[in-house]
């Protein structure tokens, strides 16, 4: 059968991307392969996790030719989906354009709550203690032009308990949530494209 050649986004400690690899190696993504995962910076831990997994891992600077250095490396692996897995720069309406449909985000709240400009990271997690919900979660959708706003494909709630602060809340939801509906909405697209 074949599988959706998929590039991943990164630009930090890449715990997502390692869950997709992990994922991978399950076998719980009969329909995508990871071909290639591509960095905007030179430090992101993520790289080394693609290099340790034999998975191809390129740096681009984080500059004004980034897109067209990642367009040439997307087009070199023939890629069919690309998934954003705490990839901190917002790519150009062309690019998404180019993808419709085919690039994913995961999000670490339940969207429409905490998300849009400025909310990422920590951020995200500092806003919903301070709202005071009970519950929060993580979604991934769609990527369209405007942050955080293209239809949802999957969300996972994650209870908000007492004493937690913005880390202790943030690595429950990656690890409740995250690391678990990005793998399985990747399947799920990569299903439709190539079932
Ligand atoms: C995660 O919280 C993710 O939801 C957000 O950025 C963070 C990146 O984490 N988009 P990692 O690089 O996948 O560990």
């Amino acid at each position: 059968m074949l599988k959706a050649k998929t590039a991943v986004l990164v630009s930090g400690g890449g715990t997502n991307l390692q869950a997709l690899i992990d994922a991978e190696g399950r076998g719980e993504l009969p329909h995508a392969e990871i071909k290639l995962v591509v960095s905007n910076k030179e430090s992101a831990y993520a790289l080394k996790r693609a290099e340790d997994a034999g998975i191809r891992a390129e740096y681009l600077k984080n500059d004004a030719a980034f897109e067209a250095g990642l367009l040439t490396l997307l087009e070199e692996e023939g890629t069919e989906l690309i998934v954003l897995a705490g990839f901190l720069r917002i790519l150009s309406a062309d690019l998404i354009k180019r993808y419709e449909g085919r690039i994913i985000n995961v999000h670490p709240s339940l969207i429409p709550s905490f998300c849009g400009m400025g909310f990422y990271g920590l951020k995200v997690h500092e806003a919903a203690l301070s709202r005071g919900v009970k519950l929060t979660g993580a979604t991934v959708h769609i990527v369209t032009a405007e942050a955080d706003a293209g239809p949802i494909l999957m969300q996972k709630a994650v209870e908000v308990k007492e004493g937690d602060t913005p880390e202790i809340l943030q690595k429950r939801v990656m690890k409740e949530a995250e690391w678990v509906i990005l793998p399985a909405a990747l399947e799920k697209l990569a299903e439709k494209l190539k079932g």
